[in-house]
């Protein structure tokens, strides 16, 4: 595939349920290009999954491995990189990942994120209380903190409310090939 590109990181951020992983990893799949979930990183070295990290060495813990996963890999180039939600915590993390990157933000509605964690609680402790009602007023508060740090960090939105990650990852290859 003829990019321009060039050997830049494709780098998705974004709020859980949004739709990072599943469209990054399609992305890697069109670009021949290497795939790194930093989420599934972390669970493949450490064997445990985030819910127990958080539970038995808490969230502290998995920062920090998050930070040391992306001083890791921001160094290197033409990768696919799908990131947690909460990677824009850290304004380090945003830092390496710009340098060498491309950075597109996913955003999505909160019914829509809300129905899509569901079938993935294993990865997401934040959002794991028990009942939808919490469930969605927790959502609601972390998406309010959350959104203004992935909007100042994007070189690109995207609402993926309504989109499959295939169509996700077709619009991203569209831009990129635009620039
Ligand atoms: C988190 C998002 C999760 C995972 C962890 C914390 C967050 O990743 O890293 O549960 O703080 O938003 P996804 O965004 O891939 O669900």
């Amino acid at each position: 595939m003829k990019t321009n590109y060039s050997d830049k990181n494709i780098v998705l951020i974004g709020f859980m349920g949004t739709g990072k992983t599943s469209t990054g990893r399609i992305i890697a799949k069109k670009t021949k290009r290497t795939f790194i979930d930093t989420d599934e990183f972390i669970e493949a070295e450490t064997g445990i999954s985030i819910k127990e990290m958080f539970a038995e060495k808490g969230e502290k813990y998995f920062r920090k491995l998050e930070e040391k996963l992306v001083k890791k890999i921001s160094g290197k180039k033409k990768q696919v990189i799908s990131t947690g939600g909460g990677i824009v915590k850290n304004s380090s993390n945003v830092k390496r990942l710009k340098k060498n990157g491309i950075l597109f933000a996913l955003k999505a509605g909160e019914v829509v994120i809300l129905k899509r964690v569901s079938a993935q609680k294993d990865k997401r402790p934040l959002l794991d209380y028990g009942n939808r009602a919490l469930n969605l007023k927790k959502l609601k508060v972390l998406l309010a903190k959350r959104l203004p740090l992935y909007t100042a960090a994007a070189d690109y939105m995207l609402d993926t409310t309504r989109l499959t990650p295939a169509k996700t990852a077709q619009k991203i290859l569209c831009e990129l090939k635009r620039q």
